[in-house]
């Protein structure tokens, strides 16, 4: 007997719910806003993944904070609410202090150091803790360039410093790195530095040299000390809730592919940093190029400080990447 339509469509739609029984559509949250290059390489892995698994699996990349804060959306992947982000490290660092360790005033001489530290076994291995301590999978690091310290006044010594109100990323590390120095750290957000470096809410801001010349923030201010003082890494995190219920093939291919996108990252910014200090350096800002000695007992005291709390510093410290000339 021939089958009636009706038993042709139960068919069908039988079939194709069982060939979507896994598929999913992935949320994942960042801060940055979409022409960044953190956003475009979210939306490159967005569309990666999903001719990988020939549409099965597809992702919304939500920037600008849409989720939220960086706090807020880590706590949403903890719920599962969110289930992917790329997150400064530094947020990771607020929950978990032992990453506060990257943030060690030249800990890498440059770019390539600090490419070469993400890249490395050490660095990688200090993702395993975060599943058990936050409840997050880490695939892998990004970042953005080396921070610089952009005024509003001319500053040509440490002592000019002392007493600016310095926007910076809201994390401890660097609020202990101004402290010592003698300013007053001042947390904000990246869509909140224009308009406060503009209208003298903060004298200063810690910055990496892309947006400050992408942002036009040197137009704001008198001088760049062209410090390298700090690297700024970037991780690529999945909720452990949403995790665990993805198999394993699932799991290989969305690891390989948003760690080829984060190490993307790290490439845009080896390859574009000597172009963003030229722009720098041909624009109407003072740029005034300091190193370690410039900090003074800075470093060594913020050492003190953070190799209680970081026990990874002296793993990292003894990576010692050399300077490429
Ligand atoms: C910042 O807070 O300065 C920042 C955050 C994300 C990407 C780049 C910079």
């Amino acid at each position: 007997m021939r089958p009636s339509w009706r038993q042709i469509f139960i068919l069908i739609a039988t079939f194709s719910v069982a060939a979507h029984a896994g598929a999913r559509e992935f949320r994942l949250g960042l801060i940055t806003p979409p022409g960044h290059v953190w956003s475009t390489s979210a939306e490159a892995f967005g569309k990666a993944l999903s001719e990988a698994s020939n549409g099965r699996h597809s992702v919304t990349v939500y920037p600008s904070q849409q989720l939220g804060n960086e706090a807020q959306i880590l706590q949403q992947l903890q719920t599962g609410a969110v289930d992917m982000a790329f997150l400064t490290v530094a947020e990771v660092s607020n929950r978990v202090p032992d990453f506060g360790a990257f943030y060690a005033p030249y800990l890498v001489p440059d770019i390539e150091g600090a490419a070469q530290l993400l890249r490395s076994e050490q660095a990688l291995s200090l993702l395993d803790q975060l599943p058990r301590r936050i409840g997050v999978f880490g695939m892998g690091y990004g970042m953005a360039g080396m921070r610089q310290i952009l005024t509003r006044d001319e500053t040509t010594a440490l002592i000019d410093l002392r007493g600016q109100k310095i926007r910076i990323t809201p994390f401890a590390p660097i609020r202990d790195f101004y402290q010592l120095i003698g300013a007053a750290p001042t947390p904000m957000p990246l869509g909140s530095v224009y308009d406060a470096l503009a209208n003298g809410q903060v004298d200063a801001i810690d910055m990496d040299l892309e947006l400050i010349v992408k942002l036009r923030y040197h137009e704001l201010a008198d001088t760049a000390v062209l410090s390298n003082h700090m690297m700024f890494p970037m991780v690529g995190l999945v909720s452990a809730r949403v995790w665990v219920r993805l198999d394993e093939e699932e799991q290989v291919l969305i690891r390989k592919l948003m760690h080829a996108e984060l190490d993307a990252v790290i490439d845009f910014y080896m390859a574009g940093e000597e172009g963003f200090e030229q722009d720098l350096r041909e624009s109407d800002v003072n740029v005034v190029e300091v190193d370690r000695e410039f900090f003074g007992p800075v470093v060594d005291d913020w050492d003190a400080i953070w190799r209680e709390r970081a026990p990874a510093l002296k793993l990292l410290r003894d990576l010692n990447t050399e300077k490429t000339e």
